[in-house]
């Protein structure tokens, strides 16, 4: 049974590939993704090391000259997915968007060496680009120096529609000069997806954006929209780490100076967002300096960034969640009136989160915590299928099928 499952793997990656990138899932997202195409390297190189190298060198195309990873790199046109680079207009070649996606590049880098220390031969390109990135967010994102990078759009979070986001997107105007075609809701059932309201926000800040000419200083300026999202910060301070461990071969002793400053910066500022009283890390919005009133999976994710401070907490809360959900992890806290079991960021469970949250499990050696999410995502992905995500309180497969980073987490899962 394992086996076939794992060859299912292997061949939607093969499916979903277009020659040297692997889109998410085909029609409903036909580009390549950021944060997806780093999970999806760490799955192809559990089978073919080759094509796992390709698919980063793929996404660093897509890199700007100030060192930002655009989140979609259009290296081939499609009517599929609204909205395309004749909204984003961002004037690259190959056509990207303009806002970043979770950095989880340099982890996964790091992770495919491992598998292949042969591989050191494309360090020479890679290494300085992830650095150029790094520093990318510090100086884009955190101009200030407070260890802390804010996120300017929902979608830069990869969790486009966590309620996190609602208090400070209700601040932000409905109005666009684009005019919405969505092409989501042709593929995939409208229950399952972010409504219009959302999408009509979401746009408004792309068309902000866009007016400044994707200039960095002015989109972190004008943002109606500016939050610390922990997610994004622990997922940043993992691959500071990870990027520190690169740099001590392919770095100087200036560049692991360098890395060391932010990583005590970043790590002292997360401790900041810490919630004694829900007992998990949560939001900030930049904006207000309010914290965000809602516990959501991404609270557990400092634990992924090597934080260990409140590890047992943490495994407290989880197993609070557990008796209000059959299955881990929810995107949001099940006990909170804004939990929606089927709505995309909103309750469901996503496979790479979990990965990310049983890997902190994993290095703050709570190894039951971590064998636990692990044995759930593999039972459920092994009993319904490569789901683009789950319902927590029945199991179901939801979203899109034969999804690239499910087959991908998968595949890592099997070595535990
Ligand atoms: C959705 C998800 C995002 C993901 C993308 C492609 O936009 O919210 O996290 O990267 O789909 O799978």
């Amino acid at each position: 049974m394992t086996t076939d499952i794992l060859e299912q793997c292997r061949a939607t990656l093969y499916a979903n590939d277009r020659g040297g990138y692997t889109v998410p899932t085909a029609r409903l997202y036909p580009f390549q993704w950021n944060w997806d195409s780093a999970f999806v390297a760490m799955g192809w190189a559990r089978f073919d090391r080759p094509r796992a190298w390709q698919e980063i060198e793929m996404l660093l195309r897509g890199q700007w000259k100030d060192g930002l990873i655009p989140q979609i790199i259009f290296h081939a046109p499609s009517d599929d997915y609204f909205p395309g680079p004749n909204v984003w207009q961002t004037g690259h070649t190959p056509e990207t968007s303009g806002i970043p996606q979770p950095p989880v590049l340099a982890t996964a880098v790091r992770n495919v060496l491992q598998l292949d220390p042969k591989g050191h031969t494309h360090m020479a390109r890679i290494y300085p680009a992830l650095l150029a990135n790094h520093r990318w967010w510090a100086e884009a994102r955190d101009p200030n120096g407070t260890g802390l990078v804010a996120t300017l759009h929902p979608w830069e979070t990869g969790m486009d529609n966590s309620p996190a986001w609602d208090a400070a997107m209700a601040r932000v105007p409905t109005t666009t000069t684009t005019e919405i075609q969505r092409r989501d809701t042709g593929h995939i059932d409208a229950s399952m997806r972010p409504k219009a309201e959302d999408y009509q926000r979401f746009i408004h800040l792309v068309d902000c954006f866009r007016d400044t000419g994707w200039n960095a200083a002015e989109m972190y300026r004008r943002s109606p929209f500016r939050v610390a999202d922990i997610g994004t910060n622990a997922i940043l301070l993992r691959a500071e780490r990870d990027l520190l461990f690169l740099a001590e071969s392919f770095g100087t002793e200036a560049e692991r100076r360098e890395i060391n400053d932010r990583i005590a910066r970043m790590a002292s500022a997360q401790d900041t967002l810490w919630d004694a009283q829900k007992g998990i890390y949560v939001c900030r919005d930049l904006s207000t300096g309010t914290t965000m009133d809602v516990a959501t999976s991404a609270g557990f994710l400092p634990l992924y960034a090597n934080i260990t401070t409140h590890a047992e907490t943490l495994a407290a809360t989880l197993t609070l969640w557990l008796e209000h959900a059959r299955w881990l992890i929810p995107s949001t806290d099940p006990r909170d009136h804004r939990f929606e079991p089927k709505r995309y960021w909103r309750g469901p469970i996503w496979a790479v989160v979990n990965w990310m949250i049983s890997d902190g499990f994993e290095n703050a050696d709570m190894k039951p915590a971590a064998d636990l999410i692990r044995k759930q995502t593999r039972a459920l992905i092994d009993s319904v299928g490569l789901y683009e995500y789950f319902d927590p309180t029945t199991g179901a497969g939801l979203g899109g099928t034969n999804f690239s980073w499910t087959a991908a987490i998968r595949l890592i899962m099997a070595e535990h």
